[in-house]
């Protein structure tokens, strides 16, 4: 069952899909892969999960270093737009992360998708769940703000005004990751005149998970 900030994403989402790629912030975010790919561990071999994968600034460029990306949403309207582009070692997933995945992956990434998800520790959990053994966790994600980002928080879904990434780390750690890192990696100019630091978190799974 769906929680009430789910709802309201998948509201938000619907309605942003057309015109989302055309905001001057995804257009700046179309430059992240090239900042932090260079930060994985990526092989044709390998099968990727995205997600909150949205329209694809991610996994597009992801399916073009490693052999399969699972791009998994609960928008279906997001989806649509990414499954459009015809990219062929991409698979869409409409799906909720919490009832389970039946893959394993080498990697997961996402990026600006966990302000949206309330139980972080849980999700946390499930992607350390989807991994193999020493699979790579790339996370993406404002640094905390004051709620100036989205403006109207509520009616977008969004349930977390940023994070502290130590506070992630930890997270991720009792979640069964290791060898847990972040830094800054991106800044995004907003319309309001301000800058919006984001960060990185990266880490791999470990032996056992929580
Ligand atoms: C701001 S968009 C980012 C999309 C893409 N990762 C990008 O960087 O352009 C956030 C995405 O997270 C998705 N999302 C929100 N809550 C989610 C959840 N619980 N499970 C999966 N996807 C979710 C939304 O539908 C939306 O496509």
């Amino acid at each position: 069952m769906p929680d009430t900030s789910q709802v309201l994403a998948q509201a938000h989402f619907a309605q942003a899909a057309e015109r989302f790629e055309h905001s001057p912030i995804s257009q700046q975010l179309a430059q992240l892969s090239e900042r932090f790919f260079p930060l994985l561990t990526l092989d044709k071999s390998q099968h990727w999960l995205d997600f909150g994968a949205g329209t694809g600034a991610l996994s597009v460029p992801l399916a073009d270093q490693v052999g399969q990306v699972t791009a998994l949403d609960t928008s279906a309207a997001m989806l649509a737009k990414l499954a459009a582009k015809n990219v062929p070692n991409i698979s869409t997933l409409e799906h909720d992360i919490f009832c389970g995945l039946s893959e394993s992956y080498a990697g997961v990434v996402s990026s600006m998708a966990l302000h949206h998800v309330a139980d972080i520790p849980k999700l946390l959990s499930c992607m350390r769940q989807c991994l193999i053994e020493n699979g790579q966790l790339a996370i993406v994600d404002l640094y905390s703000e004051d709620g100036s980002f989205h403006g109207d928080n509520a009616a977008k879904g969004v349930v977390h005004l940023g994070f502290d990434p130590q506070q992630l780390l930890e997270a991720a750690a009792q979640a069964g990751f290791k060898d847990l890192s972040y830094r800054e990696i991106f800044s995004i100019a907003h319309k309001n005149g301000r800058n919006y630091p984001l960060f990185i978190l990266l880490g791999r799974a470990s032996g056992t998970g929580a």
